[in-house]
């Protein structure tokens, strides 16, 4: 796997870089993860990600962790299971930059279908996930806790071509 430089930011910005999550991340990854959902992934479900050599990338600037993102792929199929950036980093094209990457990541995996979940009030990613191409192919009902009992999941996918 490679270690990319993604983009240098704007002048008073340090440069954006990305690369394989670490177990060492973990500590960083989970209090980017808790502080951006409502309902956070446990430390241990980023270790198990790590153990099944899931697609595991974390973004980061000269300074600190800044964002991650975990895909599975198998079989001609990725899924990505987590699109996370940093709560004090969101709504500067770095969510943007981390799905073309994990959208790369598929494709190297010679998936030719990416699918995701997404909870239908989650604004800002429902417009990026719109706005890269994906398609709604289902809905998953009550899939979601949220603070009433549950939230249906839109199931979204985007064909890869070659
Ligand atoms: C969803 C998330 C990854 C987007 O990352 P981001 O860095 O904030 O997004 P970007 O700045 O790259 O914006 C990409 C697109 O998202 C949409 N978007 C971002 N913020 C938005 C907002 N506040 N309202 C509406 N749309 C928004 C826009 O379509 C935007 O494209 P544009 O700038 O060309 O209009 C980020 O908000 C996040 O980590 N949220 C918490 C975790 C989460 O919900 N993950 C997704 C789980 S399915």
């Amino acid at each position: 796997m490679t270690e990319s430089l993604l983009h240098a930011p704007a002048a008073g910005t340090t440069s954006v870089r990305i690369r394989p999550m670490l177990m060492a991340d973990l500590a960083a990854v989970t209090r980017n993860e808790t502080r951006a959902y409502a309902f956070p992934w446990s430390p241990g479900i980023f270790a198990d990600c790590l153990a099944a050599e899931h697609e595991c990338w974390v973004l980061q600037d000269d300074e600190e962790l800044i964002g991650h993102g975990i895909l599975s792929a198998a079989a001609g199929e990725a899924h990505l299971l987590n699109l996370c950036v940093a709560r004090d980093r969101q709504g500067r094209g770095l969510g943007r930059l981390l799905l073309e990457w994990m959208v790369e990541r598929a494709r190297s995996r010679r998936a030719t279908v990416i699918f995701l979940e997404v909870r239908p009030s989650n604004r800002a990613a429902c417009q990026l996930y719109d706005s890269m191409g994906f398609c709604d192919v289902g809905r998953r009902p009550g899939y979601y806790p949220d603070a009433r009992g549950s939230e249906d999941a839109r199931v979204m996918a985007m064909e890869l071509l070659p």
